[in-house]
C-alpha cells in the first residue's frame, strides 16, 4: 500500500462557504475575510489548496511529533477503520485499548503506569483532577478539595481546566467557575531572565508561595497542585532552576498531590519520554494528549501513579464501579490503534533522542534572533522555543499576528500569542528546516511596524 499523500483534497476558500463553521480560538470575521488553508500534509509540510508548501514549524498544534501523514499510523489506523469502527470501554472493551495502554506505560517513569484514556486534553486534566478528589476521599480526606493552579497556566477550555488556569483572557467570560481554585504566580521574570538558553537561573522562590497558599487554605483544604513544567499555550515560559523540585517538596510535605499537565512536552518534546524525567521531578499524575498518537485522531490520557490509582480502585468492595467517570470514546479503536503505532514508530525512529541531538542547533538558531527586529526575548528548551516582541503600543499582539501572516505569505507556519511567537516543530525537523524557519521570520519581522 503506497500512502505518498492520502490527505490531499485540494479545495480553494472561493469553492467554500465559510460561514456555517464557528471557529475556535480564531479572530473569526477576520479570518473569513482572507482564510488561511490547509489541504495535505507530508512529514515536515502542509499544502494549501494552492499547492504552496508551507513549512510546519509549529507541529501541528504542539502535537505532530513524528511529522505528518506517517505510513506506519495512516496505515494503522485505515486498518482499523475497516475491522471495528467503535467498540465501548464501559462493562466492555476491546484487545487494543488494552494494548494501546501498555504501550504507553513503556514509556511512564517507573511505578507511574496506570492510563486513564480520554479524548483531548482538556478532558485530561478535568479527569485527573476528579482523580485527585477520589484519591483524597478514598483515603479519608475528603476536604482536600482545593486545586491549585499557576497564574498564566493553560490546562484546557473545559470548566475545571479554565478555573484552574491562568490566562486572563480565556477566564474573563467565565470568571468563578469554580470556587476550589487557588493560583501559584506565573515564574515568569524577564527581567532576570532575558535571552536565557534552556532553563532560566532565577526564580526558585516563587516555589514558595505554595507554602503560603498552605498557611492560608490548611493541607487539609488542598488536593492538587497542577502546573505545566514548561508553560506553552501562554508563550513558552520556562522553569526556573530548581522551581519543580522545591513544588514537589512541598508537595510532598503537605500529603498534597503534583500533577504535571505534559499535553505540550509529552513525547519527546524536550528531547525525554516527558518533562518529568527531563527535570528528573516525578509528579503522582500527568496529564497528555497531542502527541500520544501524533495527533491523528483525537486522544489524551491522564497516567496516574501506580498508588493512586490503587487506593482509588481499593476503596471499593469488588464488583463496584471504582471511579464514576469516562468518555464514551475513552480508548476508541482507531484512535487506539494510532496510539500502538506511533509509540512503535517513536521507538523504532528514536524520535526523542533525535529531539535531543538537534536541539543544541535550534538553540543556537533562535537565539541568533536576539538582534531581530522587535525582539526582546529569546527562550528555548527541547524542541520548543519563545521569541517575544514589544507590543505595539496600544496595540497588543498585532505585530505578531502581523508577523504570523507574513510568514505563511512566505511559506512557513509559526504560531503567535499575544506578541510571542511559539515554536515547536515536528521532532524529525532537520537543519535545514531550522534555518528556513528562522530566517524567515527574521524577513517577516522586517516587514512589519
Ligand atoms: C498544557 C495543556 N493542557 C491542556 C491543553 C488542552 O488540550 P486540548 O486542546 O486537546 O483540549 C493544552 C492545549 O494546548 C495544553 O497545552
Amino acid at each position: 500500500m503506497k500512502l505518498e499523500n492520502p490527505t490531499m483534497h485540494p479545495v480553494s476558500a472561493d469553492a467554500l462557504s465559510l460561514e456555517h463553521f464557528w471557529m475556535p480560538f480564531t479572530a473569526n470575521r477576520q479570518f473569513k475575510q482572507a482564510p488561511r488553508l490547509l489541504s495535505g500534509a507530508k512529514d515536515m509540510h502542509y499544502t494549501t489548496p494552492e499547492g504552496r508548501k508551507i513549512l510546519d514549524g509549529t507541529a501541528g498544534l504542539w502535537c505532530v511529533n513524528a511529522g505528518h501523514c506517517r505510513a506506519p499510523i495512516v496505515e494503522a489506523i485505515q486498518r482499523q477503520a475497516a475491522t471495528m469502527d467503535f467498540a465501548p470501554t464501559f462493562q466492555m472493551a476491546h484487545p487494543l485499548v488494552f494494548e494501546a495502554a501498555t504501550a504507553v506505560a513503556q514509556v511512564t517513569p517507573e511505578g507511574m503506569d496506570r492510563v486513564f484514556f480520554t479524548n483531548s486534553g482538556s478532558e485530561s486534566v478535568d479527569t485527573a483532577m476528579k482523580i485527585a478528589l477520589a484519591y483524597h476521599r478514598a483515603r479519608g480526606e475528603p476536604s482536600r478539595r482545593l486545586i491549585i493552579g499557576r497564574e498564566r497556566g493553560y490546562h484546557g477550555v473545559n470548566f475545571g481546566g479554565t478555573a484552574v488556569g491562568g490566562i486572563p483572557g480565556n477566564r474573563k467570560t467565565f470568571p468563578q467557575l469554580m470556587a476550589i481554585v487557588d493560583h501559584l504566580r506565573s515564574t515568569h521574570d524577564m527581567a532576570r531572565n532575558a535571552f536565557s538558553r534552556g532553563m532560566p537561573a532565577h526564580g526558585v522562590e516563587f516555589a514558595d508561595e505554595l507554602e503560603r497558599l498552605v498557611t492560608l487554605h490548611d493541607a487539609s483544604n488542598i488536593a492538587a497542585v497542577i502546573v505545566e513544567p514548561v508553560a506553552g499555550s501562554t508563550g513558552v515560559l520556562l522553569p526556573p532552576k530548581g522551581y519543580l523540585e522545591r513544588l514537589r517538596e512541598i508537595c510532598t510535605k503537605h500529603g498534597i498531590l503534583l500533577i504535571f499537565d505534559e499535553v505540550i512536552t509529552g513525547f519527546g518534546r524536550l528531547g525525554t519520554s516527558f518533562a518529568a524525567d527531563f527535570f528528573k521531578v516525578r509528579p503522582d499524575m500527568m496529564t497528555v494528549a497531542k502527541a500520544i498518537n501524533n495527533a491523528a485522531i483525537p486522544m489524551g490520557a491522564v497516567i496516574v501513579d501506580n498508588r493512586i490509582h490503587d487506593a482509588v480502585i481499593d476503596a471499593t468492595p469488588v464488583g463496584g464501579i471504582e471511579f464514576m467517570h469516562g468518555y464514551t470514546y475513552s480508548g476508541h479503536p482507531m484512535a487506539a490503534a494510532a496510539v500502538i503505532a506511533t509509540q512503535q514508530l517513536y521507538k523504532d525512529e528514536q524520535t526523542f533522542a533525535r529531539a535531543a541531538a538537534i536541539a543544541p542547533y535550534f538553540e543556537d538558531a533562535v537565539h541568533g534572533l536576539r538582534d531581530a527586529r522587535h525582539v526582546i526575548d529569546v527562550r528555548n528548551l527541547g524542541l520548543v522555543a519563545g521569541i517575544e516582541l514589544a507590543p505595539r503600543a496600544g496595540a497588543p499582539g498585532k505585530r505578531a499576528y502581523e508577523a504570523f501572516v507574513k510568514c505563511f505569505e512566505m511559506g512557513v507556519l509559526v504560531r503567535t500569542t499575544g506578541d510571542i511567537f511559539a515554536l515547536s516543530p515536528p521532532l524529525i525537523i532537520e537543519k535545514s528546516h531550522i534555518d528556513q524557519l528562522v530566517s524567515t521570520l527574521r524577513d517577516a519581522l522586517k516587514t512589519v511596524e
